[in-house]
C-alpha cells in the first residue's frame, strides 16, 4: 500500500551564486545565535518563494577548536547541520605549514586544544607555554600552571630545542605570559629558549591566525582581539630591543586575499561534491560585520577573481550605524536574514 505522506521532492539548488558567511556579529554572539541567523539558514536550505537551496560555506577569523569541534557547535547554534567541508576558521590554512617547520610552539585557546588542532595539520613536534612553564616557572611570575595544566604539559629539556616558528592559532587566555614567552622567542639566538640573541634579529617567523584588533562578542561593546596582541607584543619588542630588532610577524585570515583564496577552493569542492556544481559561480555573496577584515578582503579578491565577490555588511557586530566603514561594502543591510533575501532577489 502507497505510503500517505509523500517523500518530499528534492529542492532546486541555485547554480549561479554562493554565499560565503562571517560568523562572530554576523551569525553567532558570544556563543548564542542571533535570531535571524536561524531563520536565514533555512532560506538557504530552500524554504524560500522559489524553492531553491543555495550553496554556502563559512569562514570565521576564529579558532581555537578542531573544525569538525566548531562545526558540531555552529550546528547546535544555527539548529541545523554544518559540514567540515563548507567551513574555514582561522588556522585552517596553516595547514598548509605542517610541512615546513620542526618544532612550532602554538599560542592560544583552552587547554590542550590548540596542541591538539596543531598535531591533527601534521605539525610533527608542537609545544605549548605551558611546556615552558612546566620546565621552568620563572618564566612568567605571575602565571602559576593550575594542577591540570601541569599534568597536560610535557616535560622536556629546552636547552636543547629551537623553536622553528610560532603560531598563534587562538586568542590568549594568559596575555601577559604569553606575550613574555613570545618576547623570550623573539629575542633569542635563533629560536633557543633561554639564550639572548645580540642583535635581536634572528628570532623564528611569527604567525598570527589573523589580525582583528576587536570583534563582536557578548558584550555590547567591541572586544580586544588576536591583532591587539600582535600590536602589544610588536611595540614591547620594540620597546624592550632599543628599536634595533628586526620582527618576522604575518598573518593569516581576513582580509588576506589568500584566504579568500583558500575560500574559493573550499567552495568548488564544496558545491561540487554535495550539489554536484562543476561550472564556477558567477556571483559570490560574502555576509560580514567587520569592515577591515570582511569588506576590505571581498573587495581586494574582487579585483583579482573571474567571479563577482559581492560584500555585504550587516549592522549586527562590529561595525556600527551612523559611523562611516573604512572599506566600503556594495550594500549595508540590517541583519543577515536581510543580507541572504537581497543577495537572493537580486539573483531571481
Ligand atoms: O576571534 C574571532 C574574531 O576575531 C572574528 O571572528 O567570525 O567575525 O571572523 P569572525
Ligand atoms: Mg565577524
Amino acid at each position: 500500500t502507497a505510503s500517505p505522506i509523500s517523500p518530499p521532492l528534492d529542492n532546486a539548488v541555485a547554480d549561479s551564486f554562493v554565499f560565503a558567511f562571517d560568523i562572530d556579529g554576523v551569525l553567532v554572539r558570544g556563543g548564542k545565535a542571533i535570531p535571524e541567523a536561524i531563520e536565514a539558514m533555512k532560506v538557504l536550505d530552500g524554504q524560500n518563494e522559489y524553492g531553491v537551496a543555495i550553496p554556502h560555506i563559512f569562514l570565521t577569523n576564529g579558532g581555537g577548536k578542531t573544525e569538525e569541534e566548531r562545526c558540531r557547535d555552529l550546528s547546535k547554534q544555527l539548529e541545523r547541520d554544518i559540514k567540515v567541508g563548507q567551513f574555514i576558521c582561522g588556522h585552517t590554512p596553516m595547514r598548509e605549514m605542517a610541512e615546513t617547520y620542526g618544532t612550532v610552539l602554538v599560542i592560544g585557546g583552552e587547554g590542550e586544544k590548540c596542541r591538539q588542532v596543531a598535531e591533527g595539520y601534521g605539525f610533527k613536534d608542537v609545544v605549548t607555554p605551558g611546556d615552558i612553564i612546566k620546565h621552568d616557572a620563572a618564566t612568567t611570575p605571575f602565571r602559576k600552571l593550575t594542577e591540570q595544566e601541569h599534568a597536560n604539559s610535557r616535560e622536556r629539556d629546552f636547552s636543547d630545542v629551537t623553536i622553528d616558528a610560532v603560531f598563534v592559532f587562538a586568542d590568549s587566555r594568559d596575555w601577559a605570559g604569553d606575550i613574555q614567552i613570545m618576547l623570550d622567542v623573539a629575542m633569542s639566538k635563533g629560536g633557543r629558549l633561554g639564550t639572548r640573541s645580540e642583535t635581536f634579529d634572528e628570532g623564528p617567523p611569527f604567525y598570527f591566525s589573523h589580525n582583528d584588533v576587536v570583534w563582536s562578542a557578548a558584550h555590547e561593546h567591541v572586544r580586544l582581539g588576536m591583532g591587539a596582541l600582535r600590536r602589544m607584543f610588536e611595540v614591547t619588542f620594540k620597546d624592550i630591543t632599543g628599536g634595533q630588532g628586526k620582527l618576522n610577524t604575518h598573518a593569516f585570515g581576513k582580509p588576506q586575499v589568500s584566504t579568500f583564496e583558500f575560500a574559493s577552493r573550499l567552495m568548488t569542492q564544496w558545491r561540487s561534491t554535495e550539489h554536484g556544481l562543476a561550472a564556477p559561480p558567477s556571483t559570490v555573496y560574502f555576509v560580514g560585520d567587520t569592515p577591515e577584515s570582511d569588506i576590505r578582503g571581498t573587495n581586494a579578491v574582487n579585483e583579482k577573481a573571474d567571479n563577482d565577490w559581492y560584500s555585504i555588511l550587516v549592522k549586527t557586530g562590529v561595525y556600527q550605524e551612523g559611523t562611516e566603514p573604512a572599506y566600503k561594502p556594495r550594500v549595508t543591510v540590517t541583519n543577515v536574514l536581510d543580507a541572504v533575501n537581497h543577495g537572493l532577489h537580486r539573483e531571481m
